[in-house]
């Protein structure tokens, strides 16, 4: 199977269909080592398989409440990497349907690579939730996950994509760091920054494409990550409600990608939202209000360090749940377009000259396409 490669394509997180598999819960032991609690002697385990180990220095004496957030985040994301590369080496291992693989060694090479990426996100994930203990704040708590692939390519280009969020989600959080007196704390991101990279180089290089996508990464915000995984791997409810609620980042709701297959050409793209679905109240005011004011919504589009791209809305339909409609894509090959971009619905009022300030402007979103 790996020698069937996936073309450049577009994997819209929230346009994937959901299949109807058991959630994967950490309360059955999946990876049997009581993670996300594991015994002392369990971590060693965990860190033979991660050829590595924890940080062991000490940790700061002060934080700023900011740069909590952030750890939260990270802990927030760091369980559900851990229950998707656990459920996906259990595919591979026990020969799932879709999980096969043509030669023994394309298949040990799969298990040993993904093997190390599981337990190296299980100490990531510590590695958070222990700098929030030591900080006397509540780790996070893991929730019930599905997971939208059935076949190892798929399963591996999911894998790239929501990397390439994480990617540019720790620079935001770096940057953050930074400006709010918790500098001592960048270097150990920027470390995770590397190892995710070297994660995407194997994924890019298990798919047929380049290991390195782009000269300079895209950039992304805290809340772009918390939305897409809330909106796409979480199953709603399953997070303890009061833990959820102790990371303070909004969850937007879904904005749909459409149009499938996008290839690195200029185009117009389909895109669909719906009121009610997704992240509470905020969906229902926007029905209220869209049918009027629609024309103070504009698409942006961000893509590696660049200036956020503004397109306007067309061919707006309202729909009987919510709204269709259509945005150029202006890629320009070498300029505009390559790797992963960012699709939100934002007010276009709004401070669009940054990816922050998108952030505070986005009323729906993330869309996540990805070219090359
Ligand atoms: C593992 O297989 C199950 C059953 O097909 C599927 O629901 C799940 O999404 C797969 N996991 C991954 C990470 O692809
Ligand atoms: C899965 O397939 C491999 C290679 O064909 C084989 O060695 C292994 O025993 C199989 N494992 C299971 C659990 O069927
Ligand atoms: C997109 O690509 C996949 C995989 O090649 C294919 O199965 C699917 O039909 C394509 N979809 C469209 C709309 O072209
Ligand atoms: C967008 O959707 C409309 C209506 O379903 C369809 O006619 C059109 O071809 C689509 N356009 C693109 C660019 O996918
Ligand atoms: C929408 O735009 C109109 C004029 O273009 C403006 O008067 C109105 O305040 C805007 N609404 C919002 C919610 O920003
Ligand atoms: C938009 O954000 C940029 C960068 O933070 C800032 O320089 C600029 O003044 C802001 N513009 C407005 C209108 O707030």
């Amino acid at each position: 199977m790996l020698s069937n490669l996936l073309p450049a394509s577009l994997l819209s997180l929230s346009y994937l269909v959901l299949v109807s598999a058991a959630p994967f819960k950490f309360t059955d032991n999946p990876l049997g080592n009581s993670f996300p609690n594991p015994s002392q002697q369990q971590i060693l385990d965990i860190q033979t398989q991660a050829h590595g180990s924890l940080p062991n220095g000490p940790s700061p004496a002060t934080i700023n409440p900011n740069t909590l957030t952030s750890l939260r985040l990270i802990a927030f994301n760091e369980l559900f990497e851990v229950a998707f590369f656990s459920s996906l080496l259990n595919n591979i291992t026990t020969n799932a349907t879709g999980y096969e693989f043509q030669s023994s060694s394309s298949r040990d090479s799969a298990v040993a690579a993904v093997t190390a990426i599981l337990a190296q996100e299980e100490l990531h994930a510590l590695n958070a939730n222990g700098a929030l203990s030591h900080f006397n704040t509540p780790p996070i708590q893991p929730c019930q996950y599905t997971f939208p692939t059935t076949t190892y390519e798929d399963a591996i280009a999911l894998a790239s994509t929501f990397t390439d969020l994480v990617l540019g989600t720790l620079q935001d959080v770096s940057t953050l760091m930074g400006s709010n007196g918790d500098a001592s704390l960048i270097g150990g991101i920027t470390s995770v920054i590397g190892q995710e990279g070297e994660q995407n180089g194997f994924f890019r290089s298990s798919a047929g494409k380049i290991p390195s996508a782009l000269p300079f990464l895209t950039t992304s915000t805290r809340e772009f990550a918390f939305s897409a995984l809330n909106q796409n791997f979480v199953v709603p409810g399953s997070c303890d409600p009061s833990n959820l609620a102790t990371i303070d980042l909004p969850i937007f709701p879904p904005l749909s990608v459409l149009t499938q297959n996008i290839t690195a050409k200029e185009q117009m793209l389909n895109f669909s939202l719906e009121f009610e679905t997704g992240a509470g109240t905020q969906g229902k005011i926007w029905k209220e209000q869209m049918g009027m004011e629609y024309n103070n919504l504009t698409v942006v589009y961000v893509n590696q360090q660049n200036l956020p791209v503004v397109q306007k809305i067309q061919n707006l339909d309202l729909t009987a749940g919510g709204l269709t409609f259509e945005a150029m894509f202006p890629f320009e090959e070498g300029t505009f377009g390559n790797g992963m971009t960012i699709a939100v619905l934002a007010m276009s009022g709004g401070n669009l000259t940054t990816v922050e300030g998108v952030a505070s402007a986005t009323v729906f979103g993330p869309g996540l396409i990805e070219i090359n």
